[in-house]
């Protein structure tokens, strides 16, 4: 078990996002209490409709095994990424991306910023890698590049969230670069953690990096942006060697057959990639300037969620972050907390930006919450 999971667990607190049930019993709230789930962050405008229909079509391949290198799903990534096939590995969600990067470096040295996504540590747990902790400097979990590259130089692999769940920042692009650099000739792996980059502002993607840098490594969800957390799609782009390297760790027939025979639809529905840049463009920057207006201090966002605290500008009568949630789950709003979040333990809340009613509703009970 991680730092992370025992502290949460430790608390009482769920380790993951969602999971009313175990928070409604935690506030005495009874199981039929009603509540909007503000927690996860997955794009309100999918899944794509039509993808229903496809997969009761695609059903009758579940009698026989999928082809074991996914061909037609790998080729559609390649195409969209400008990269070869071979340097592409389809995998069970991002999750089991990020368990193959620490599968590939087990018993070695890693580097996790923090606060960051808590699946890192886990894995590296679970692969017996030694974790040392980059914190993010406050107030709002910027990089200091120096520190960074004195730590990267003495591991294995840097695990790096781009962009970063749960502050919604985003390391630039020169930070990278010179990461990559520094880490190039002590042969330090760098993972990126891609998986809200189609749902961030500022899309500038790590793909073109690959040529240059063998020791990048770059994890993929398709379960944000195509809000399909029950498919599990995710993939790995690397140079080809390493994608064969982490093959290796992956069990056969790894994602279903109903799973890969979405990808290549998924990539070409260009009108809801059109229709969730339109409802991002709009919607991120309004509620932030309207989370701002409530006094609330709210961490520059790049993505689609929001750390926030009570306390900001125009704070009113100080209540806390624990006291924030409880009021919202009250009146039917469940927040992400940021117990399972090292160095948030509990101080800060996520909260994910979803349509212009819904987000709406929350300012309302926010505003309610606050008062
Ligand atoms: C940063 C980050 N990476 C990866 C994942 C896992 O994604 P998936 O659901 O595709 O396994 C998550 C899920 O919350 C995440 O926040």
């Amino acid at each position: 078990m991680t730092l992370e999971s025992q502290s949460s667990d430790a608390m009482g607190w769920p380790s993951h996002g969602g999971q009313g049930t175990a928070l409604l019993q935690r506030f005495g709230l009874p199981t039929d209490h009603g509540y909007e789930d503000v927690s996860a962050n997955l794009n309100p405008n999918g899944p794509p409709p039509w993808v229903a229909g496809v997969l009761q079509e695609r059903i009758a391949g579940l009698s026989r095994y999928p082809a074991p290198d996914y061909a037609p799903a790998r080729e559609a990534i390649a195409a969209q990424n400008g990269v070869q096939p071979e340097q592409v590995l389809l995998t069970n969600g991002g999750a089991e991306a990020i368990f193959l990067a620490a599968a590939l470096h087990a018993g070695g040295q890693a580097l996790i910023l923090t606060p960051s996504f808590g699946e890192y540590a886990r894995a590296c747990s679970a692969h017996r890698l030694e974790i040392t902790s980059y914190p993010l400097q406050a107030p709002y979990f910027t990089c200091e590049p120096a520190t960074l590259l004195e730590q990267a130089a003495c591991v294995d692999v840097v695990f790096v969230c781009r962009p970063n769940n749960p502050t919604g920042t985003l390391i630039s692009l020169d930070t990278i670069k010179t990461l990559l650099a520094h880490t190039q000739p002590a042969g330090t792996h760098v993972v990126v953690d891609e998986a809200f980059i189609d749902l961030s502002l500022d899309e500038e993607a790590l793909t073109p990096l690959l040529a240059q840098y063998p020791h990048l490594i770059l994890l993929r969800s398709m379960t944000k942006f195509y809000t399909l957390p029950g498919i599990r799609l995710g993939y790995v782009m690397a140079s080809a060697t390493m994608i064969n390297r982490l093959a290796v760790y992956q069990p056969p027939w790894s994602v279903n057959h109903l799973a890969a025979e979405l990808v290549p639809s998924l990539l070409a529905d260009n009108a809801f990639a059109e229709k969730t840049r339109q409802w991002l463009t709009s919607e991120q920057p309004r509620m932030n300037r309207e989370l701002l207006a409530l006094g609330l201090e709210v961490v520059p966002s790049h993505t689609c969620f929001f750390l926030v605290r009570p306390g900001g500008v125009q704070q009113r009568n100080g209540i806390s972050s624990a006291l924030l949630f409880e009021r919202l789950l009250c009146r039917g709003m469940l927040t992400r907390h940021t117990y399972s979040f090292t160095g948030l333990e509990g101080a800060w809340l996520r909260l994910a930006l979803r349509d212009k009613d819904a987000n709406n509703r929350l300012l309302k009970v926010l505003n309610d919450c606050l008062c």
